[in-house]
């Protein structure tokens, strides 16, 4: 099969396509044809091991020491599944499904192989699918902050990084909630998060969201720049801050903040669930998520999509096609 391989940390230039033996399923496994992926954020931080402050220390456990430990990067897909392992019932061949690999990775390559139990649903009848793998990442870590957080009909919910692909995904989730929704974006991507049912949009480079004196009930935190210590102003009194992206002193501290300060505080982990997949499924079927893809890339030219992810301003999600697709 061919994979987006990548043998040592660097810049997009270390990852080349590569010929592998195909993978076989093991019991209670299945065998994905792999038709789309994305390039995400977290593709780019493995494959540069920039990691949020605090935690380089324990990053090289999991990403490796030396050089990388996953070979293939690509934390979700959707394809075909070609075949199933020993005991595996829940899907069968020629079932179009779509997950996400998370951790384990893999997804960037034509086949994955992974347990029937892993985070993977049947892929919806009529669906690409680059739009089908759009909604995976995104989605699914809106659908554990919403776990974590309900929201509820007139909440008033600030997003901030709303024009990325965790950003466009909550969103469209809050305003399906019944929230009325603020994003902060730049001025060049507020149109996008209009049109993905944002009440209002914040301009980052033109007001400071933090100084405005506007309280929320919850706030998604997805860029990196609105710690509890920048935002407690801007949450109301029991109001909740959703940590999806925080140095380890935000993380550590998410449990005494809260309770100095009645609001709370959570760090948002990536733990694949099936339900989470289902989710924002559910939410597209229903019309109130749709996918946002920024580009689309074919596998050989996957450093140039780590190039465009790098830059840090791409809006969803970028999609990397696969052969066949
Ligand atoms: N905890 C978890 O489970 C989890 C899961 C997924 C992702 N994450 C983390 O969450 C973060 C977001 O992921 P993502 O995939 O959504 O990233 P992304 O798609 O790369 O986000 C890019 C967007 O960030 C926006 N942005 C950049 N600087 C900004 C600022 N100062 N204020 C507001 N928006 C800004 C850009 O908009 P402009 O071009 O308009 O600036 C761009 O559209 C990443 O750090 C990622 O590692 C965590």
């Amino acid at each position: 099969m061919r994979a987006a391989v990548y043998r040592a940390f660097g810049g997009p230039e270390v990852v080349r396509v590569e010929e592998l033996p195909k993978p076989a399923p093991k019991a209670g496994e299945v065998l994905v044809r792999v038709r789309a992926s994305t390039v995400s954020v977290g593709d780019y931080r493995m494959r540069t091991r920039d990691l949020p402050k605090g935690l380089g220390f324990f990053g090289p456990l999991t990403i490796g020491i030396f050089a990388p430990r996953k070979k293939i990067l690509g934390m979700d897909f959707a394809g075909i599944v070609e075949a199933v392992g020993e005991g595996a019932a829940r899907f069968k061949p020629g079932d179009e499904v779509m997950g996400l690999t998370g951790m384990k990775f893999g997804g960037h390559a034509e086949y994955v192989s992974l347990a029937e139990t892993e985070a993977m649903v049947l892929k919806p009848e009529g669906w690409s699918f680059e739009d089908a793998v759009a909604l995976v990442f995104g989605g699914h870590t809106v659908a554990e902050c919403i776990r974590r957080v309900p929201i509820k009909p007139g909440d008033e919910v600030l997003v901030n990084g709303a024009s990325g692909a965790v950003g466009t995904a909550a969103v469209q989730a809050a305003k399906h909630f019944g929230a009325v929704v603020t994003g902060v974006t730049s001025g060049g991507n507020a149109e996008l998060v209009r049109s993905l049912g944002a009440d209002r949009v914040i301009d980052y480079t033109a007001e400071d969201f933090t100084k405005n004196g506007k309280q929320y009930d919850v706030i998604f935190e997805c860029v990196g720049n609105a710690p509890f210590e920048r935002v407690e102003g801007s949450l109301k009194p029991g109001g909740a801050l959703l940590l999806v992206i925080s140095d380890l002193k935000g993380m550590l501290r998410a449990g005494r903040n809260s309770r100095k300060s009645g609001k709370r505080v959570m760090a948002i982990s990536f733990k694949p669930r099936p339900e989470h997949v289902a989710f924002e499924v559910e939410l597209a079927e229903a019309g109130a998520m749709r996918a946002v893809i920024d580009r689309t890339y074919d596998l050989d030219q996957v450093a140039e999509a780590h190039r465009h992810v790098e830059g840090g301003r791409k809006r969803g999600n970028v999609v990397l096609r696969l052969a066949g697709a």
